[in-house]
């Protein structure tokens, strides 16, 4: 054989085995490396929702600022819905008089499913000078909005002054919530929690609006206009999901992806941070509040050690009316958060 023709068969094996490599990629699932996905931009992937002119795009829409003034407050959403996914942003809230300012970064289906949708929810709420912002989660299923999942926790940082990452992992049968990559809640599905878990496709929103009435000190402290506009920054915009039609409800996932997020795990590593995370900043959890589930509910791996934490707390250290107003920006509102 001669040199050319050698040549020609290397250069052959080499075209062939990368088209063969390319072939597999989409069969074998690559595990998913969460801290290196690309974020997109506003335009490719999502849409202002309310708030005309109080949602500004930065650096080719990379950032988003979203304000709320006297004339309105402001949001966007994902243009797709997702089954499943990794979700996550680069959030800076507004700092100094916020009390009565609600900012929430947050999945849902209620404009689809109307009377039985599915939620999943980081909420910011803010607070009056010298006293910080708290953060709440909570998990609703096929319309379980008289069954509120909330835990609520202290920051160990000043969410004010610097970006924070704020993610979501969902798959079948696991939930995480991450704030800078620590996992801050896990949620394993239960048969007894049943429909209770998110399992039909959610949009991804944030928005900023006026709690007044209830985010602090169950209404105690409003929102105090003299200080406007509120400013919540949201960069590292994050959506790695099996997009859904919003239209037909079809499908481009194979069960190939599902099968992807639903093997991702947090770490024993994670785990041991998360443990010790909510020993310090853990200030209220459905699972320990007595008054309200007597029993706690059947999701809930009660931890002795946070369960010492909370004995005797009861559901007086919170509040639980839950506003659920119908427009869009309001389905993300909570419990009222009369502690401080
Ligand atoms: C937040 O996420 C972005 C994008 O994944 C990453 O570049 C950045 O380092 C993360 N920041 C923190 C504080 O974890
Ligand atoms: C979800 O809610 C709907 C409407 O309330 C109900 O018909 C359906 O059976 C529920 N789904 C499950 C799996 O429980």
């Amino acid at each position: 054989m001669g040199y050319e023709s050698s040549l020609l068969s290397c250069i052959f094996f080499l075209i062939f085995s990368s088209l063969l490599l390319l072939l597999n990629s989409h069969r074998v699932p690559l595990p998913v490396n969460l801290q290196s996905l690309t974020a997109l931009s506003f335009e490719d992937a999502y849409t202002q929702l309310f708030g005309d002119s109080n949602l500004m795009l930065l650096r080719d829409g990379k950032t988003v600022h979203i304000s709320l003034d006297e004339r309105t407050g402001s949001g966007f959403a994902s243009q797709d819905l997702y089954l499943h996914g990794f979700f996550s942003a680069s959030i800076k809230l507004p700092s100094d008089y916020a009390a009565g300012v609600v900012v929430a970064f947050y999945m849902s289906n209620g404009d689809v499913f109307e009377k039985n949708h599915d939620e999943l929810d980081f909420e910011f709420l803010g607070n009056i000078r010298g006293r910080e912002w708290r953060v709440q989660t909570n998990v609703y299923g096929n319309g379980s909005t008289g069954f509120g999942r909330e835990e609520r926790y202290q920051f160990w940082f000043d969410p004010t002054e610097d970006f924070h990452n704020y993610s979501i992992l969902w798959s079948k049968n696991r939930i995480l919530f991450y704030i800078d990559n620590i996992p801050i809640r896990e949620v394993v599905r239960t048969e007894a929690m049943a429909a209770h878990f998110p399992s039909k496709p959610m949009s991804l929103y944030a928005t900023i609006w006026d709690g007044s009435n209830w985010a602090t000190s169950g209404g105690r402290y409003k929102v105090n206009y003299k200080y406007a506009p509120y400013i919540a920054e949201f960069a590292d915009l994050i959506l790695h999901g099996c997009a859904v039609d919003p239209i037909d409800h079809l499908s481009t996932c194979r069960g190939h992806e599902t099968k992807l997020y639903d093997s991702i795990t947090a770490t024993s590593d994670q785990l041991s941070a998360m443990k010790k995370l909510r020993r310090k900043h853990l200030t209220y959890s459905y699972c320990y509040d007595g008054d309200r589930y007597p029993t706690p509910p059947p999701e809930c791996s009660v931890d002795p050690r946070e369960a010492e934490q909370f004995e005797g707390a009861g559901s007086g250290r919170s509040g639980h009316r839950r506003r659920h107003g119908k427009r869009r920006h309001r389905a993300a509102a909570a419990v009222a958060a009369k502690d401080l």
